[in-house]
């Protein structure tokens, strides 16, 4: 079986197709509902967006339109991180599902454990209020399964503690280099599994000449080796991409990287935009 067609189990049972699809910054309108029309025939069945990637209704649109049936096709989407309210949860979930013209979510992340504009600091109490309305949602059955996104041990642990439905997933930044271990080992002991998301590093690994060298051995491109390294590492990958080219070719990771590469790609220094090492 191929990649595409494979999924992962979250702890209450509910399948998610192996690799997803990701939608940040393809602008909503004709963009946004033709890529997901070109990702569709492409074979992906898991789409990553959010309220506040402002493209949910063309995504919707595309995946509604399709001949797919509803239910072979899972959607997530994700919480504004500065709503910290009760109430406004419920609000911005039927937005959203407004939005994606559907009756219920496959996933609802809450996007950050901060609102942007406070990030890195502690909102313990405002992320338990909205753990309680997501466990609420999911109760009423109108979204299959709940997680978080961008936290990180102490945000998850606080969740947890108190928690009725515990989370089942953490999409966080993953990608070759940028492992984030200590947080993708906590999530697996805890049996929450994680979503890796800019698995390309928002397109800054495709000219690494390491990551070029060992894709060549394998006759991939850089991409594929990146994606496929993501996999390895029992992490869900959501690449991005625009364009049919690049959408069919992050499907064709049906390839296996072999142990002493998978080491050398995990000690890469210099991928990171952000951190600016250089090798
Ligand atoms: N929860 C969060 O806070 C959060 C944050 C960031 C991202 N995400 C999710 O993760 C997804 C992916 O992350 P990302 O958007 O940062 O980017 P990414 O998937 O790491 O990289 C996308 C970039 O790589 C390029 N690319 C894609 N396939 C390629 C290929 N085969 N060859 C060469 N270049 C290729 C794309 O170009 P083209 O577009 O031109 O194809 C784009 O510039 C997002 O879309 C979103 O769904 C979540």
């Amino acid at each position: 079986m191929s990649i595409i067609n494979e999924s992962y189990v979250l702890a209450n049972g509910i399948e998610v197709p192996k690799l997803g699809f990701g939608t940040w910054k393809i602008p909503g309108g004709d963009p946004a509902y033709v890529t997901a029309k070109d990702a569709l025939a492409a074979g992906y069945r898991n789409f990553d967006t959010a309220k506040k990637y402002a493209n949910e209704s063309s995504i919707g649109k595309a995946i509604k339109e399709s001949s797919i049936d509803r239910k072979d096709v899972f959607i997530s989407s994700k919480l504004p991180p500065e709503v910290m309210t009760y109430d406004e949860v419920f609000e911005e979930f039927d937005r959203t599902v407004e939005n994606l013209q559907t009756d219920y979510l496959d996933l609802y992340l809450l996007q950050a454990p901060w609102p942007w504009n406070d990030s890195g600091n502690i909102h313990d109490r405002d992320n338990m209020i909205v753990w309680k309305a997501f466990e609420e949602l999911y109760e009423t059955g109108k979204v299959k399964a709940i997680g978080v996104a961008n936290f990180g041990i102490l945000d998850l642990e606080n969740i947890i503690k108190d928690a009725k439905v515990q989370p089942m997933v953490n999409q966080i930044r993953y990608f070759i280099g940028f492992d984030q271990e200590k947080v993708r080992d906590f999530c697996t002991d805890n049996n929450i599994l994680v979503e890796a998301y800019s698995p390309l590093a928002t397109g800054h690994l495709i000219e690494h000449p390491v990551i070029e060298e060992i894709a060549h051995k394998y006759g991939v491109t850089p991409a594929q080796l990146a994606i496929r390294y993501c996999l390895q590492h029992g992490t869900l990958p959501l690449p991005k991409a625009v364009g049919k080219d690049h959408i069919v070719e992050n499907t064709q990771v049906d390839f296996a990287i072999e142990p002493e590469d998978m080491k050398r790609l995990e000690d890469l220094p210099g991928t990171d935009p952000d951190e600016k090492i250089v090798e």
